[in-house]
């Protein structure tokens, strides 16, 4: 069988560093090669804080990791997340320059270029210029190169973050001895993995529970519209547990994950729970449910009014996919359904033989994917144009 390269997905979250690398395995999809998770530190609301403190988890994450590989990884592809991340629309202008009228490369890369001649603050980096549409002469297409025009106008979607975060990131990865492939906002390449074409044609939101962020992306016509990270995450629900019950967060993150619900039975609100150690503790699933289910419903508000915003005449005909660790909870999408008045279901990572099919795993999968799109040439890239793309160059000039 041939053998191919293998590509390294590092999902920098705030609860947990996960590593996979993959190969790939036969037509139907990659096969993962060596996996790792490690608490994180560092790491808070998506955004490293302690750039030593995170380069020693990321060192200690690849040695367990390259223990159970002979091969040497030394290039990673890598998310961004953080509420600093935001997205502008834009739009640029440009006279075709070619004498024979036929729109070249250069021609995309100029409209591109004239689109981001706008102002912003210092610390504020753009990541990527992603282009939704083409007008040529007045006429709106998708994709210009080789059509003949005088004038050139494009819509793009301009996604950008914080400079100190950006560089926190990349001196973390570089600091533990790694280059950078491509950096890709967490909710994109959680879409990547999550997503079909389809989804992303009749117009759909994923929704990237985590523990510190919620990661919304929202495509329209197979374009990305809107990229927003909420700052709010499963990590809240926990801490709500912890103050509600006024006990351990390492109790309440264990409550949580054994008897948490978005929404019970009349018969199972009258259940009790009953904890013996480390401290005795008793309550009913329904004191936990009230508590679980205000977040989770504030967190839906949230994610609704981003949407209002975006889709006023378009209602997402594919609804709201959910993932992350945080949408494991049970009865999530009854209660999504209920506060977003959209399809709802849960999206797990696909494309891949031999991994489970779990949600909290969807960033790092996404990375391997859009990896594999750009070096082995499979599909479109989510974001930007793949390799080489400007968010790469701009983590370069942070090379120390
Ligand atoms: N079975 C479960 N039930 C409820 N919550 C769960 C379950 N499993 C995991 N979680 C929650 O999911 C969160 C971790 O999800 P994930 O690994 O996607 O986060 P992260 O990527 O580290 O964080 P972020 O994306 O915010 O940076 C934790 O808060 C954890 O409590
Ligand atoms: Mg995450």
């Amino acid at each position: 069988m041939r053998r191919y390269h293998t590509i390294t997905g590092l999902d920098v979250g705030t609860s947990k560093i996960k590593v996979l690398v993959a190969q790939k395995g036969s037509e139907s999809g990659l096969e993962v090669i060596a996996s790792f998770q490690e608490p994180s530190m560092g790491i808070r609301r998506g955004v490293v804080v302690d750039v030593e403190t995170a380069s020693g988890v990321l060192e200690n994450t690849f040695h367990n990791l390259q223990s159970q590989i002979d091969q040497r990884i030394d290039s990673v592809y890598i998310n961004i997340g953080g509420a600093h991340l935001f997205c502008l629309p834009s739009h640029g202008t440009v006279a075709v320059s070619r004498a024979d009228q036929k729109i070249s490369e250069e021609d995309i890369e100029r409209v591109l270029e004239a689109a981001q001649t706008f102002s912003l603050p210092l610390n504020k980096e753009i990541l990527d210029v992603i282009p939704l549409n083409f007008i040529v002469d007045g006429e709106k297409i998708k994709e210009a190169l080789g059509m003949k025009g005088v004038r050139l106008e494009a819509d793009v979607l301009v996604v950008g973050g914080f400079s100190p975060y950006l560089k926190n990131l990349s001196q973390t990865v570089l600091n533990a001895g790694f280059s950078i492939q491509d950096v890709i906002p967490s909710p994109l390449a959680s879409a990547r993995a999550c997503l079909t074409p389809r989804q992303k044609e009749l117009g759909v939101a994923l929704l990237d529970i985590g523990a510190g962020t919620s990661g919304l992306a929202v495509f329209e016509e197979g374009n990305l519209i809107h990229l927003a990270i909420l700052p709010i995450g499963s990590a809240n629900i926990t801490n709500d547990i912890a103050i509600a019950l006024k006990t351990d967060i390492d109790i309440a993150e264990l409550i949580k994950q054994k008897w948490g619900s978005c929404l019970l039975s009349k018969k199972e609100e009258k259940e009790k729970i009953e904890i013996k150690e480390p401290e005795p503790l008793t309550l009913t699933r329904k004191m936990l449910n009230d508590v679980i289910a205000a977040r989770v419903s504030e967190m839906f508000e949230q994610v609704n009014k981003e949407l209002k915003e975006i889709s006023k005449d378009n209602p997402l005909p594919a609804g709201v996919v959910l993932t992350g660790g945080g949408a494991k909870i049970p009865k999530i999408i009854e209660l999504a359904k209920k506060e977003l008045k959209l399809p709802c279901r849960i999206g797990k990572p696909q494309g891949f033989l031999n991994l489970e099919k779990d949600p909290s795993l969807s960033t790092v999968c996404g990375l391997i994917l859009e990896g594999a799109d750009a070096e082995m040439g499979v599909g479109v890239p989510v974001f930007g144009r793949g390799i080489g793309s400007r968010i790469k160059k701009i983590f370069q000039i942070f090379i120390p």
